[in-house]
């Protein structure tokens, strides 16, 4: 592939900080953990930062630590990676989902209050491909309600509304490390959060509920349970790329954000698709991708498109195959009626997404605008 989807940017000092751990005494519950935790607070401005093993474990631990269960449910958006509701359906809560609006991908925000019951504890956004949800909204109808609100931020560091970061406006914020992520640890999350009382649950039932860390144990092997837990830390190894890669995340957004600009810019008006327009001066996206939407003509072209791109070895890629309640799972537990999701489902059966990440140059951009417009043309004859 001479234009991947996306490339973990790997680098010598990632590897030399994975190497420096591996030399030491400590893989797990370490410094270098703890240095990530404050590099990445640092960089997004939160007063509190737990690295986990990944995003969907980020989630299910606030969820978990919450106490939410049979009963209760969450909002979810219809338009997200499945493990936006997993992470509810884990507890044995219902999640409950939004349809998207049209112009962002995002939580139709005017149709949250007619999601809400009497069950309902908490709203989850997710900052679909980096644009941030416009959370001053959200976070008024959660006010009105007594909400909770949870940011899923897998595709959104370096994005914020208002001027602060996403994971900040709500009540915890979760990452994903993932590695075709703004930046990786391979497997690997984050949640910050401005509640300590929260943070420091998070932190006892990432790890088994037990009241010490190593580094806390006076006598080797004396601790005691005082919650019950999981297993959701993130070692000194994931950790070790994380610091790293923490640092190179301004420049990495420095060049999404040019390559965003350089690809919107040649791939112009074109008769074929519609590009996702781009967020407003308050909303600062993070370019995760660049969305193209097909038109309604070439829209069952879509697999023969995107061979296409591939054999010019150019990788594309569909965020989300589907509306998560179209998904097998869920559609069999809860029923899916198609009239609820149509905005969801247009943009999962109808978009491709192109690749802006740091890998890339200006050039491949150009060369992205110019076999796309080729190759719809040619199916258009
Ligand atoms: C919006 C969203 N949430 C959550 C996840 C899951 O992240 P992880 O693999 O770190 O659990 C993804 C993964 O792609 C995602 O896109």
């Amino acid at each position: 592939m001479l234009i991947p989807f996306g490339a973990p940017m790997i680098g010598a000092e990632e590897r030399a900080a994975v190497s420096d751990v591996l030399a030491g005494p400590v893989l797990v519950h370490g410094p270098v953990a703890a240095a990530f935790e404050q590099a990445f607070a640092a960089f997004t401005g939160a007063p509190h930062a737990v690295s986990v093993s990944s995003c969907t474990a980020g989630m299910h631990l606030v969820y978990f630590c919450l106490g939410y269960g049979p009963g209760d449910e969450v909002i979810v958006p219809a338009q997200t990676h499945v493990a936006t509701a997993h992470a509810v359906e884990l507890t044995g809560a219902r999640p409950v989902f939004v349809d998207a609006e049209a112009g962002t991908g995002n939580i139709d925000i005017k149709k949250i209050e007619a999601a809400i019951t009497p069950r309902t504890r908490a709203i989850a956004v997710v900052h679909y491909l980096g644009v941030p949800v416009d959370m001053p909204l959200v976070m008024t109808i959660a006010r009105r309600h007594n909400l909770f609100v949870l940011e899923d931020c897998a595709l959104s560091p370096g994005a914020s509304v208002d001027g602060v970061h996403t994971g900040l406006h709500g009540d915890a914020g979760v990452f994903s490390f993932y590695p075709v992520k703004h930046i990786t640890t391979a497997e690997g999350g984050m949640v910050i959060l401005r509640d300590a009382k929260l943070a420091a649950q998070l932190m006892l039932k990432k790890a088994f509920g037990v009241d010490r860390t190593h580094s806390e144990r006076k006598v080797p092997g004396i601790y005691d349970t005082v919650a019950l837990g999981f297993n959701y830390r993130m070692s000194e190894i994931h950790a070790a790329i994380g610091k790293v890669q923490v640092k190179r995340l301004p420049g990495f957004l420095e060049q999404r954000s040019k390559n965003h600009a350089a690809l919107s810019k040649a791939l112009g008006d074109f008769a074929g698709y519609s590009v996702l327009p781009a967020p407003n001066t308050r909303l600062q996206s993070c370019h995760y991708c660049l969305a193209v939407l097909l038109g309604e003509a070439i829209a069952e072209k879509r697999p023969s498109i995107m061979a296409a791109l591939t054999a010019q070895g150019i990788g594309s890629s569909i965020y989300y195959p589907q509306p998560v309640p179209r998904m097998t799972y869920y559609r069999e537990k809860y029923g899916y009626n198609p009239a609820c999701y149509p905005v969801a489902a247009r943009l999962s059966d109808r978009s491709i997404a192109l690749p802006v990440g740091p890998h890339l140059s200006t050039a491949d951009m150009h060369a992205i605008a110019d076999n796309l417009k080729e190759i719809i043309k040619s199916l258009l004859l």
